[in-house]
């Protein structure tokens, strides 16, 4: 049963967009089971750059099924304009994408919430991408959301629609000074939508299962990244879903012995959009230089990534929250404008050395990093396409990333393109 998870094992916009649309050319399924369109995944073939945000990043391979899981929040207007991306670049789907009826629907209440707690917040805000994400998924534990079997019934739509608005509009009104919104205008608008995405409507759990039993290869695609994770991230500074390769479980229903693989995706310094500590973040010129030499702005709300060092002591943290079987390592062709590369090795807090990730954030706002220095290669090796051809000094920062981190590295990416990459060893093994 090869299933294999590919888990951000950092703050988010890790690569993994690149990593899966690679790894599809061995898969026969992609399934996507958190989070909605907060993510931005970038897949790059032939030169020509693809953004998807809800649509698994395996749907530029003709042959693969990409599923939409019932973990996820789905905003139908995003959807439908993937859908006609897709349709323009002449991306056939019909037949190969289907969405879980247990996926829920982020409506238009969501999105004003989203901004209307984000200024509630003031200086505490968590910098969201205001996308409705966290008010959607807080409705599916209060139990007002709205899944997509619901959805693309139209008796059905109206009547949870009806019930929703009902208590949403006192919230919208009295809490925040909103606009109510009213029944028939939310209809009239999603209405469209449901009709366009209704034949993509199918049970997941089954498909997952049938997949499994003929022996194909799957691959989940994690969204986000571990320190997002609602209960293991840097809290209350996180996305609202289960980012973790175990979040797979819930959110397409899969058992736990089903996984046969976690791939965590490493970049090889670090980024973070939104607010919250991040310890090895640069505030100065190589802050800024990397940003600009990686490219490092939202692919969802085109914000400017906060840059950083990478840190091993959260990177030994998430190989151990998500069980990370191998490594791919992305982006370090973007260090080779650096002379002296910095690992973190260890933390301060308080002037004690710890070589733990700190469980809370007021502990992780203390952390004064420990880094080691390394030389850098100063070529570039964005044309690299073997272990061999890599200069020494970047085989040796890569070693020691193995070594800090406990995890073996199975592929190195050094460039955004899908041939930009690496094979050292099998992640599928
Ligand atoms: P994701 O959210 O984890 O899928 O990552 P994003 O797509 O948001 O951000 C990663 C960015 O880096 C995208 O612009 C990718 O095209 C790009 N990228 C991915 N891998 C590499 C790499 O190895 N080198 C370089 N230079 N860019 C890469
Ligand atoms: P991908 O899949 C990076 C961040 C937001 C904010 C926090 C909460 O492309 O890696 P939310 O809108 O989810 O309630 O925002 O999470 N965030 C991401 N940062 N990459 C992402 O996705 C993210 N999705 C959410 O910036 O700090
Ligand atoms: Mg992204």
């Amino acid at each position: 049963m090869p299933a294999y998870v590919i888990v951000g094992m950092q703050w988010g916009d890790e690569g993994k967009g690149k990593v899966v649309d690679y790894l599809t050319s061995q898969a026969d399924m992609v399934v996507r089971h958190q989070g909605g369109n907060n993510a931005g995944h970038t897949v790059v073939v032939g030169g020509k750059q693809t953004v998807l945000h809800l649509i698994p990043s395996g749907i530029l391979h003709e042959g693969t099924v990409c599923i939409i899981g019932n973990g996820t929040v789905l905003d139908p207007q995003v959807l439908c304009k993937e859908l006609d991306s897709l349709d323009a670049s002449g991306c056939g789907y019909k037949g190969r994408l289907f969405i879980s009826s247990g996926a829920h629907v982020i409506m238009p209440y969501h999105k004003v919430l989203d901004k209307a707690q984000e200024r509630f917040r003031g200086s505490r805000k968590i910098g969201t991408t205001g996308r409705g994400i966290g008010p959607a998924y807080a409705d599916k534990a209060d139990r007002f959301g709205i899944r997509f079997a619901d959805f693309a019934d139209p008796a059905l739509f109206r009547q949870k629609l009806a019930d929703a608005l009902e208590y949403k509009n006192l919230i919208l009104k009295d809490t925040f000074h909103e606009e109510p919104m009213e029944v028939d205008a939310v209809l009239k608008e999603y209405a469209p939508f449901a009709e366009r995405l209704r034949p993509f409507v199918a049970d997941s759990v089954v498909m997952v299962h049938d997949a499994l039993r003929k022996g194909k290869r799957l691959v989940f695609e994690g969204a986000q990244g571990t320190m997002l994770d609602l209960d293991h991230g840097t809290f209350p500074y996180v996305t609202s879903s289960t980012t973790l390769a175990g979040g797979v479980c819930a959110g397409a229903g899969v058992g736990p012995k089903e996984v046969n693989g976690v791939i965590g995706i490493v970049k090889a310094y670090s980024t973070r959009v939104g607010e919250g500590p991040f310890p090895t973040e640069l505030l100065d010129d190589t802050g800024e230089l990397l940003r600009k030499q990686g490219h490092e702005f939202g692919a969802t709300t085109g914000r400017p990534r906060r840059c950083g060092w990478l840190d091993c002591v959260q990177l030994r943290r998430a190989a151990m929250l998500n069980g990370a079987t191998s490594i791919v390592l992305t982006k370090p062709d973007v260090l080779t404008v650096v002379d002296t590369i910095r690992i973190c090795t260890s933390y301060k807090i308080n002037g004690v050395t710890t070589m733990d990730f700190p469980a809370h954030v007021t502990d992780l706002e203390k952390v004064v990093p420990v880094y080691e220095e390394m030389p850098g290669w100063n070529q570039d090796i964005s044309g690299c396409r073997a272990w061999d051809e890599l200069p020494a000094n970047a085989q040796r920062y890569f070693e020691r990333i193995e070594s800090l981190v406990g995890v073996p590295i199975s592929i190195v990416s050094v460039g955004p393109g899908r041939e930009q990459t690496i094979t050292h060893k099998d992640p599928f093994a």
